[in-house]
Order: C-alpha cells, then structure tokens, then sequence
C-alpha cells in the first residue's frame, strides 16, 4: 500500500491541508483510492515542538513514504532564529534529502479567473505555461558560501553558482520530456551572456535536445525572460531554468493568473517519488481566521496523484472538481470579484468534495 506523509507546516499550512485531507479521505472512501497516511513536523512547527525545522522523525517518515503534501513553513516568530534553524532550512533540507531535483510549477489561467490578473485578459487568457525548476543545485546549496571577514575587517557575504553537465541534463531531460506530453516547445532560461555556469548550462540543453527531434528548443536570458513573462506570456510552453532564476520566474509566472492561492507544484525525484505544495508561502497574516484558499493545496494533492500514484483518472477527477467549483461561483478572498459567492477555507473544501461526489464512477 502507497503511503503519504502529510507535513501541515506553518501559518495557514494546517488550515488548507484539512481540506486537501477531506478530499484524500473522499477519494479513499467513495473511490478506492488505497493509501495509508501518516503526518509529521516540519519548519517553525517542527522547531517549537523539536528545536530543529527538519528532525530526525520527519527524516525517516518522508524517506519511507512515496509521497509528501506539505502545507507551507514559515512566520515572523521563526525569523529571528540563527539561519541554520530557520523554518526555510526545512524546506530545504527535505528538498536535498529526497533528491527532489525537479520543481514543477504549472501557471494555469481558469477562464472565470481572468479578471483577477494585473494584466489584460487579452493577454493572460488561455494561459498555460509549465516552469521546470531546478530545485536540489545551483547558487542554492553551492559552497562556498558564508560571510566572512577580510583582512581589513570588512564583512563580505559570498555564494556559489555551480552545476555539475549531469545535474543540467537530469532536468533537461526532466523538461524534453514533459514537453512531448504538452506543446513540445522548451525554453531554456539562462544568463549565458554574463555566467560561465549557464554557458554550460545552454550547452547541455542544446546537447539533449537532439535526443528530442519532435520538440522546439529556444534560449532566452532571465531579463528577457521576465520582461517576455509579463509581455507575451502565452508564448511559453515548457520553461526550464536553475533554482534561483526558477524561483523568481514562478512567482512571476504566478501572478500572471491572478491568484498565488491556485497553483500547485510539484517537486519530483529520479523515481518519481514527491513532494506535493501550493506555490504559496504560510501566510502568517491571515493564519487561523479560516479564509485561506485551500485550492492550491487540492490541486498540489492531485499532482501527487498522477505523478507518485499513478493515479492520473483521480487526479482529473480532483482538477474537475475544483473546476466545478470555481465555475459554480464559488470564491475565497484572494479570488474574489463582484458577483460571486465568497466562501471560508472549510466551506471552499466542502464544495470540492460534493463535486467530487456528484461526478459519475
Ligand atoms: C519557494 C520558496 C522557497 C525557495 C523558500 C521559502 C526557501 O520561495 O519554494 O519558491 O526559495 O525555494
Ligand atoms: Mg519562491
């Protein structure tokens, strides 16, 4: 039996899991799904009840789970922590335990949705657009890295970028690859003009593509790349790119749909083993009042689905439910607009669920 570590986190971490949990214990219950879950600690939660953001327990559990839903880390009680205990060392550190090397963070636009966005509708609708991120290498994890003092007492802070030709092509590849299931272009995102490290970058990704006859490879340096996001984003299919260009694109790319609170993401092993979260961080402003969007963690869990589980019928079953709800009006905060019926984060995961049930079997 397939087993799911659930890791609530911080802030509205454990609100918006609750609702994926409904969902997980629907699909359990109603449709055969057979898995065993088990929930641990991690960041500022697992600080306060452990002292460390990633213990030992949480180690274990997710090492031996096939799949982890994670809510999110993070809050202004951790931050003043030494940086070794800071909630965000757990994400990374489960990160680099798992070998979970390749983000990937969908930006879809649901048509109802199109008046939330910053830009135009005319620019925005139709949006379907796939970042592959990089997730275990680059300036991330790249040593030396510190602050040091020079000889002249001054502080200096220092960080490396480098990757290895094997870890660019395990993501490339990562990339070709999802593209054959999509619209076949890739864009690889690189600063090549300026960075020896993404020169090589652009060299490996020009090396695989000729394993990928079917599918269109372009270059494109991060500036352009953002300007390009905000321009014309439908012009996009696959984006690939390292950990600290790709954590900056997907927040971009996320705004473009109007709400951060819609999307999920997965982050993936060699194996296909995951770590499932909503691109979302903990919000500690609204954490407990019950009005989080717990979409983002819904879809997050049917990515886990379809990737750790194999279970892509469910997945689609998941994604047309929230479909159902959103065309039915349904709204929380984040995605409100005239017109619409706003909603409470347990009242938002109820309607996910009776859509679930209304669908045929
Ligand atoms: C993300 C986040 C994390 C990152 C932080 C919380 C460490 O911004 O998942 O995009 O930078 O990777
Ligand atoms: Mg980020």
């Amino acid at each position: 039996m397939k087993r799911i570590l659930i890791l609530p986190g911080d802030g509205i971490g454990p609100e918006i899991v609750a609702e994926a949990v409904k969902v997980l214990e629907t699909l359990r219950r109603e449709f055969g799904l057979a898995v065993e879950t088990e929930q641990g600690v991690i960041g500022g939660a697992a600080c306060d009840a452990t002292g460390e953001p990633f213990p030992e327990e949480t180690r274990r559990l997710a090492g031996a789970a096939d799949a982890v839903l994670l809510g999110a880390v993070g809050g202004p009680k951790w931050e003043s922590l030494p940086r070794e205990l800071r909630p965000e060392r757990g994400l990374l550190a489960i990160r680099s335990a798992l070998s979970l090397f390749a983000n990937l963070r969908p930006a879809i636009l649901y048509p109802q949705l199109a008046d939330a966005s910053t830009l135009r509708p005319e620019v925005v609708a139709g949006l379907d657009i796939l970042i592959v991120r990089e997730l275990t290498g680059g300036i991330y994890f790249g040593e030396p890295r510190g602050i040091r003092t020079l000889e002249n007492g001054e502080r200096q802070g220092y960080n490396t970028l480098v990757y290895s030709e094997s870890e660019i092509r395990r993501i490339g590849r990562v990339a070709f690859e999802t593209a054959m299931q999509r619209g076949r272009r890739v864009t690889s995102v690189d600063k090549a003009n300026v960075l020896e490290c993404t020169e090589l970058w652009r060299e490996v990704m020009e090396s695989l593509a000729a394993e990928y006859p079917e599918v269109e490879l372009s270059h494109m340096y991060v500036d352009n790349a953002a300007m390009q996001l905000l321009r014309a984003p439908r012009q996009f299919d696959v984006l690939v790119t390292t950990n600290l260009f790709g954590d900056i694109l997907s927040d971009a790319a996320a705004m473009l749909t109007g709400s951060i609170g819609m999307l999920p993401s997965a982050s993936l092993d060699q194996h296909g083993k995951g770590m499932y979260e909503p691109i979302h961080g903990s919000a500690p402003d609204i954490a407990g009042q019950g009005i989080a969007n717990p979409l983002a963690t819904i879809l997050s869990l049917a990515m886990l689905l379809r990737y750790s589980l194999g279970e892509a019928e469910l997945a689609g079953r998941v994604e047309r439910a929230v479909e159902r709800v959103i065309a039915q009006g349904l709204r929380t905060a984040d995605i409100h607009s005239e017109g619409c019926r706003r909603v409470g984060t347990a009242e938002m995961g109820d309607a996910v669920v009776a859509a679930l049930m209304e669908q045929e079997r």
